[in-house]
């Protein structure tokens, strides 16, 4: 899978701060089952490698790891069976690593300079992170100008409420966030309707 495979595999990621009170296995199955097959386990919780080994199993799952900070954290989620990576920032030693790995690779930016690095390193798809707190939509409008053939997908601040403008920009392939399910969430009925709506919005924006 490419890159753009797995951008385009979903317009929608839910980004996983995972607690202990649900089954990953389930979540990942409610996810999928409302239409969010990408999912992001963030790397933030000492149980976020087991359940993601664990989702990876799911059927219709395209699981990856997020808050990558690191080549270390890169080989231990590819070991856990990840199958894309994202990273809130861009350092050379992640990208360099993740590159050589072959695994679709997402690293965060937002500056121009960030975009520069990244370009040096062959990379053209971005996080745009932390999307709202950076400037929203009019920032990466701007930074999108001079880099009319870069990708992003935006996190940091998108909900279901500004999904759709978000979604609706030309250099936004999809978008990421934290509200379809939390750490302290436990209704998996309620976390499946968040899902379907956001699924919904995502559909609609293609
Ligand atoms: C991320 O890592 O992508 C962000 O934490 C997502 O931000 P959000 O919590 O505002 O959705």
């Amino acid at each position: 899978m490419t890159i753009d495979d797995l951008m385009n595999a979903a317009p929608v990621i839910p980004v996983l701060v995972l607690g202990d009170r649900l089954d990953p296995a389930a979540l990942a199955e409610t996810l999928v089952a409302a239409g969010l097959p990408v999912i992001e386990v963030t790397l933030r919780t000492p149980w976020a490698l087991d359940a993601l080994h664990t989702m990876a199993g799911v059927t219709g799952a395209i699981v990856g790891a997020g808050t990558v900070r690191n080549p270390r954290q890169l080989d231990e989620a590819l070991a856990a069976g990840a199958k894309f990576i994202v990273s809130p920032g861009l350092t050379e030693s992640l990208a360099e690593a993740a590159i050589a790995s072959g695994v679709p690779f997402l690293p965060g930016i937002a500056t121009a300079s960030d975009l520069m690095r990244g370009l040096d390193l062959g990379l053209s798809r971005f996080k745009f992170f932390p999307a709202e707190a950076a400037g929203g939509r009019p920032a990466l409008k701007a930074l999108s100008g001079p880099f009319p053939e870069l990708r992003f997908c935006p996190t940091g601040g998108v909900r279901i409420e500004n999904a759709a403008d978000w979604l609706a920009m030309e250099a936004v392939t999809c978008v990421g966030g934290t509200w379809i399910a939390g750490p302290d969430d436990e209704d998996l009925a309620a976390i499946g309707k968040k899902a379907t709506a956001a699924a919904a919005v995502g559909r609609k924006a293609r």
